[in-house]
């Protein structure tokens, strides 16, 4: 089976108007997505993903360059291509508070011309697939934050996309209603066999698990983009080492300046009063040095193992030391 393209840009660039300078978003970002493949964007905050997301569904024009999805190009094509895609927003508020889920997905579902019957049916099956039956009759206002995601998610399938595009889609959701939807997005690029997902995540876990190929972004530049298995296999040449030591407050700036230090990433558990380091280095070396630089700080290790590649090392590895945040937020969860 030959599969097409299905979204494409080329040299694409938006820049904003700054306060000083212009912000350029996005920078002559050229990639390409085939039909049925799930896609996935990563990048640091601000790398220019949701601007991407926007160009692509037709809510902001690009600067330069060219966009098409589906066969139509974004920027004078603009009623095609809405035909075609769907985008659904981790956080976003799916509709009217005072409305039900039910009334709210019947709204939406004239909006985009469903005949009754077969918005019933329609309504009916994605209450049941996504599990949320229970919640039919109750006001929107009154969901929590998961299930608000599932009739965002409702919401966004109502139109039968081709093209599905979703911006942190399990963002605040928690670990098991995650996996849900993660579940549930596979199934349907499956089960509608030629639709493709074009997400953004943080979560590197999710997007290894979830994509055929991923692209990191920063500063508006596509760095790489392959599938999660082959950009790990391009990280074995290094080695990557995670270093328990105790105390959460000592000094690990000085990783960031030594040389043959690919990157580093630091966990921290106020509980156990302890830092977990994920370091990856050229050589073994350069590795014995980190310890005895840690040891000059009076820690204890408390232990050392040798780690398998990640996509979150591939990230480190290519976006810097930028992660520390993540980090922290996974020690606060
Ligand atoms: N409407 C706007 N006006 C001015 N600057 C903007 C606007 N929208 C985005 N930007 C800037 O463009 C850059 C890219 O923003 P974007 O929202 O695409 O990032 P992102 O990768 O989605 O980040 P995050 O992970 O935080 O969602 C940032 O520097 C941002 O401040
Ligand atoms: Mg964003």
């Amino acid at each position: 089976m030959v599969l097409q393209v299905t979204v494409e840009t080329k040299e694409l660039s938006r820049t904003f108007k700054g306060q000083d300078k212009p912000v350029v978003a996005l920078d002559k970002v050229t990639i390409s997505i085939e039909e049925g493949e799930i896609f996935g964007l990563l990048g640091p905050n601000g790398a220019g993903k949701t601007t991407l997301i926007k160009i692509l569904t037709t809510l902001l024009l690009p600067t330069s360059g060219e966009a098409y999805v589906g066969g139509f190009n974004v920027a004078n094509e603009s009623n095609e291509v809405r035909k075609v895609i769907s985008l659904v927003s981790g956080g976003e508020t799916p509709g009217y508070g005072i409305l039900t889920s039910r009334e709210n997905l019947w709204f939406f579902s004239q909006l985009h011309g469903l005949s009754s019957s077969a918005a019933k049916e329609k309504i009916n099956r994605l209450f049941k697939d996504l599990k949320f039956e229970e919640y039919a009759n109750t006001r929107m206002s009154k969901l929590s934050t998961g299930y608000k995601q599932r009739l965002n998610f409702a919401r966004g399938l109502l139109n039968d996309p081709r093209i599905l595009f979703l911006d942190e889609p399990t963002l605040g959701l928690d670990v098991l209603t995650s996996k849900k939807l993660r579940g549930y997005i596979v199934d349907w690029a499956k089960r509608e066999k030629k639709g493709t997902v074009l997400l953004t995540t943080h979560y590197m876990a999710e997007a290894d698990e979830m994509c055929d190929r991923v692209a990191i972004i920063d500063h508006g530049r596509i760095l790489v983009c392959d599938s999660p298995l082959r950009l790990k296999e391009k990280l074995r040449e290094n080695i990557i080492m995670r270093v328990e030591v105790s105390s959460v407050q000592a000094d690990f700036g000085f990783l960031e300046k030594m040389a043959g230090v690919v990157g580093s990433s630091q966990t921290r558990s106020i509980q156990t009063d302890t830092t977990t380091l994920k370091i990856m280095v050229r050589e073994e070396r350069i590795f014995s040095e980190i310890l005895s630089k840690l040891e000059q700080q009076k820690l204890k290790i408390l232990s050392v193992n040798k780690a398998e590649p990640t996509l979150e090392d591939v990230y480190i590895s290519l976006c810097g030391r930028g992660f520390e945040d993540q980090a922290e937020e996974k020690a606060d969860a």
